[in-house]
């Protein structure tokens, strides 16, 4: 997720422009930059870093115009450098982009063959090079910039300027928002309206597949299927803190509204339905080298420990391998039995967790293959692994951990029909399955978050409770420990996650009437067991609010309360239930009043021991 931002009028675009990044700069802050018109051309200026970077380029090279474009990006392709940072160059063309474009390698290997030459590894440089290609064959900004926007298939929203028409912008965008506001003589255009609010109140949000010319006095929009349409004019009330977070009171909420796109972004070009199988480049590790893995480990800390639990479950049923979990802080401690050629697979948020540094750090002197999930792009996990996986959900603010979580685990889905793939563990007809269950999981998330006023009636009902235990079996274990974890780390209400099938072996002599018992018990072939665990908590009169599948029938009244998620698959129950999950966290925390986006005595990413 990247910061876009526009300006063309009669003032000085510069500071506009820098003003509005640092509105977006928690849209992605690895590296930004700004394009200008000046005198007849069009002058660009990057910096690695956050904005004040840029800001320290610009006071040694200082730059003005009355026209210009700005971005502050958080990486997908290539690493944070100067050279990967926007705007990207092609010709007289200059143009910013947020999104991902899933076809980007066939459409640079043809440019190259046409004789473009690439300057950095990002995905938007193939768009700037197609806008230069129509326009030298005699098109203008807007209808070259329509012809580039037919060929890419993925996410986007573009912005472009070039250097024949100097009082224009050309917007474009699908997938991504655009945003679009006129002050005065001028109009601007940014990723969301929090760039803009210094300027105007009444903007103009982009539709799918909508394309716009912006000049300093008129707005001209396109559909997508290039009819001139109008459209509305929406007057913004929030305040600027409530438009960065686009309307949510948290950024946590926020972010967990978001995880159908950041689901979605993260399966983008990762997979044929041709082929039944996963495409992921970056993880740089060769089919023989995958085979030849005795073992696989996967090595976390916290929320992402959790993912790694249920990426053991995954690869055991879809790969048939050995796989061994461990949190990261025990595993850099003990002499572990790593093994020459085992896949050792590290999964980190922020790609900079001390503890799980150290362990991949001691895999590979042992001689293990290290590929790493990670959501911050070259961060230092995933510049010292062999391979990685980016989870594209962009930056994530809220200190607990939600849609990178997601993401995780949509990135385990794809790495297990990978290995599945690879180690024949799974025909091509077994991946096409897979895929198709895999790619309905965004519009399945969507369905629970419609619900959310269902966990806010069950978080109204419990959350003054100082007590409360989460139970689940199998692939679903690891999802009552995270969401034990989310409910403790931002309500601070103790909360313990545990096998189901444990609770007789203790936990039950805590249970009361005070201690509710959240049961996530999907139809599965453990759900039998799972009810008779909850028919045994009941029985102790301790309130239970039960998480089922779509349809379920046998609770009857022994539950308190219900929540009920789609009916898929085992192995995709863990991405729904959490999401249910995730809500309650937060619905009980706002609730209690705590701090739900900076939790008291937690860090985002703890870089020390
Ligand atoms: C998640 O809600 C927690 N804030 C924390 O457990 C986090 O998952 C853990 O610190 C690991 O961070 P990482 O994913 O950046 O390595």
């Amino acid at each position: 997720m990247c910061g876009i931002v526009g300006y063309v009028g009669d003032q000085d675009a510069v500071p506009i422009l820098i003003n509005g990044l640092k509105r977006l700069e928690y849209r992605g802050y690895d590296s930004s930059g700004i394009a200008i018109h000046h005198n007849g051309k069009i002058e660009v200026r990057r910096s690695v870093g956050k904005l004040t970077n840029l800001e320290k380029t610009l006071s040694k090279k200082a730059l003005s115009g009355t026209t210009g474009i700005g971005h502050t990006r958080w990486a997908t392709h290539g690493k944070p450098s100067e050279q990967n940072a926007h705007p990207h160059r092609s010709g007289g063309c200059v143009l910013v982009h947020n999104g991902i474009i899933e076809n980007y390698l066939p459409l640079k290997q043809q440019l190259q063959k046409e004789g473009y030459h690439f300057e950095s590894e990002t995905d938007t440089e193939v768009v700037a090079h197609l806008v230069a290609k129509y326009m030298k064959q005699g098109q203008g900004l807007s209808d070259a910039v329509q012809a580039a926007t037919k060929e890419i298939r993925g996410s986007y929203a573009i912005a472009a300027v070039c250097e024949g028409e100097p009082h224009s912008l050309v917007v474009a965008r699908s997938g991504c928002p655009l945003v679009i506001g006129r002050s005065g003589k001028s109009s601007l255009v940014a990723s969301d309206v929090m760039a803009m609010l210094a300027h105007t109140r009444d903007v103009i949000y982009l539709e799918e597949g909508d394309l716009a010319v912006v000049t300093p006095t008129d707005i001209r929009v396109i559909d997508a299927q290039r009819h001139p349409v109008t459209r509305a004019t929406t007057a913004i009330t929030w305040d600027s803190e409530a438009a960065e977070k686009s309307g949510y009171p948290h950024f946590m909420l926020k972010e967990i509204h978001e995880q159908p796109q950041t689901i979605l972004d993260t399966l983008r070009g990762r997979y044929s339905f041709e082929t039944g199988e996963a495409d992921l480049p970056d993880l740089s590790l060769t089919s023989a080298q995958l085979i030849a893995a005795k073992k696989i480990w996967i090595v976390a800390c916290g929320t992402s420990w959790h993912a790694g639990l249920v990426g053991k479950y995954l690869l055991e049923e879809m790969v048939k391998a050995s796989v061994q979990v461990d949190i990261a802080s025990e595993f850099r401690y003990r002499d572990p039995l790593v093994e020459k050629d085992d896949l050792f697979i590290t999964i980190s948020q922020s790609g900079e967790t001390a503890d799980t540094l150290a362990a991949a750090r001691e895999a590979k002197l042992k001689g293990a293959r290290v590929m790493s999930i990670v959501n911050v792009v070259g961060s230092t996990l995933a510049r010292e692994s062999d391979g990685v996986i980016y989870t594209h959900c962009g930056p994530e603010i809220g200190v607990a951990s939600t849609k990178a979580f997601t993401a995780q685990l949509t990135a385990l889905y794809m790495l297990a029909l990978h290995l599945g793939r690879v180690r024949g563990t799974l025909n091509a007809n077994d991946g096409r399955i897979w895929l198709e269950r895999v790619v309905s999981l965004p519009m399945r998330v969507e369905h629970i978050l419609k619900r959310e006023a269902e966990i806010v009636a069950i978080a109204k009902r419990y959350y003054m409770k100082r007590n409360f235990l989460y139970l689940g079996r199998g692939i679903n274990y690891p999802i009552a420990l995270e969401g034990a974890l989310k409910l403790k780390e931002i309500s601070y209400i103790h909360a313990e996650g545990y096998a189901a099938g444990e609770m007789k072996h203790g936990p039950i002599a805590l249970i009361d009437k005070d201690m509710p018992v959240v049961v996530l018990a999907p139809r599965d072939r453990l759900y039998e067991k799972t009810v008779s665990n909850l028919m045994e908590v009941k029985a102790r009169n301790a309130p239970v609010i039960a998480f089922v599948s779509e349809g379920e029938r046998d609770l009857g009244k022994a539950a308190d309360a219900v929540f009920t998620i789609p009916d898929v698959p085992q192995l995709l129950t863990p991405i729904l239930f959490v999401v249910a999950l995730q809500l309650l966290a937060y619905h009980v925390a706002v609730l209690r009043g705590t701090d739900v986006d900076q939790p008291r005595n937690l860090a985002k990413s703890v870089t020390v021991e």
